[in-house]
């Protein structure tokens, strides 16, 4: 289930791919997941578009891409009125080969700047954006969606936004099947891809929940039509989850945890890399029956060097683990 997927002639293989996610997706994480490999295509964090014309392609670790990573796509937060123009260009001068555009984010933050599902909501100004990125952009271009604001036409509205995205010529659509509102406190609506795919002819990735190869193939039903998953919060839980698919596969924890603690300090500052580092750590907790402790330890640690001895400390024990992993409220 889900070999390969082909977005506008490349093959994807497999098709399972890791979700954008602000704050954990860079290029540290991407770095420890593709060591894992199995993973078809990895996301940037969201990026706003703008700050794209000053960052260092090389050094910055939003941008940085190191090529073990494999196929990366770069989400942009743009808005109507950003200078796509120079933005895009300079993306493809440094190699870049699919860009991905956020429609789906509901933050204040972000809706505030009218993008993301500010965005996806005012018409005139999703047209300007998606119209101009086309133009602009001959690589790979996606946009990632949810249903938009749950309201009596809600199913009129997403459709004629699929329709236009297909229009202007987006060559694949990552869908969270859940509202804008939702947040992450309401169930995915996975029984509505095959509808959300029958609107469109273009490749439709499914999202939201797909947690493990159990979780995937007891919603058969509901995935058939899709061309490809994507896994977010799982995927920082457990960075093997790609290459865990469909082979046993043995996991030294500690060992996992502290590359990806030098791969923190090789890319940020240290300051940054602290955060990084307790911010993976409240998701890799979720793994032990205790994680909570751990996660603590950790949260609470004032040096790098503190929170590696707690790490290895709680880690070398040989700490219980959960069978299945709960993501609730994370
Ligand atoms: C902490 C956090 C940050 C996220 N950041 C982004 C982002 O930058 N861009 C985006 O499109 N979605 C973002 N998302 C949404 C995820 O990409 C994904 O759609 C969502 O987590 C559902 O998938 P999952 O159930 O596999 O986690 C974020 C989600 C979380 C929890």
């Amino acid at each position: 289930m889900f070999d390969e997927c082909l977005i506008r002639q490349r093959r994807f293989a497999p098709a399972r791919f890791c979700a954008p996610l602000a704050g954990y997706t860079h290029s540290a994480f991407r770095r420890l997941v593709a060591d894992f490999g199995g993973c078809g295509a990895l996301w940037t964090e969201m990026l706003a578009a703008r700050q794209v014309l000053g960052e260092d392609f090389q050094r910055s670790p939003w941008l940085r891409r190191r090529p073990q990573e494999g196929f990366v796509f770069f989400q942009l937060m743009a808005r109507a009125g950003d200078p796509v123009d120079r933005i895009l260009p300079r993306m493809a001068d440094h190699g870049v080969e699919a860009v991905d555009l956020n429609l789906a984010c509901d933050a204040p933050a972000i809706r505030r700047h009218e993008a993301g599902s500010a965005l996806f909501e005012n018409e005139a100004d999703l047209r300007s954006v998606v119209l101009a990125a086309r133009r602009h952009w001959s690589g790979i271009l996606t946009a990632k969606i949810r249903f938009g604001r749950q309201q009596p036409d809600w199913q009129t509205r997403f459709a004629e936004r699929v329709r236009f995205l297909e229009e202007a010529g987006v060559d694949a659509l990552i869908l969270h099947a859940r509202f804008f509102e939702d947040k992450f406190r309401r169930r995915v609506q996975h029984e509505l891809f095959p509808w959300a795919a029958s609107l469109t002819r273009l490749p439709l990735v499914a999202n939201g929940d797909l947690v493990s190869p159990a979780a995937v193939t007891s919603l058969a039903e509901h995935l058939r039509p899709v061309a490809a998953i994507m896994i977010g919060r799982m995927a920082v839980a457990r960075p093997w989850i790609f290459a865990a698919w469909d082979q046993p596969l043995t996991v030294d924890h500690a060992q996992v945890w502290g590359r990806f603690w030098e791969y923190c300090v090789e890319d940020f500052e240290p300051p940054v890399a602290i955060r990084r580092l307790k911010m993976f750590t409240k998701y890799f907790a979720v793994n032990f029956k205790f994680g909570h402790q751990f996660n603590s330890a950790v949260g609470s640690a004032p040096t790098l060097e503190t929170a590696r001895e707690r790490a290895e400390e709680f880690l070398q024990r040989g700490p219980e683990l959960v069978s299945e992993p709960v993501l609730a409220g994370l």
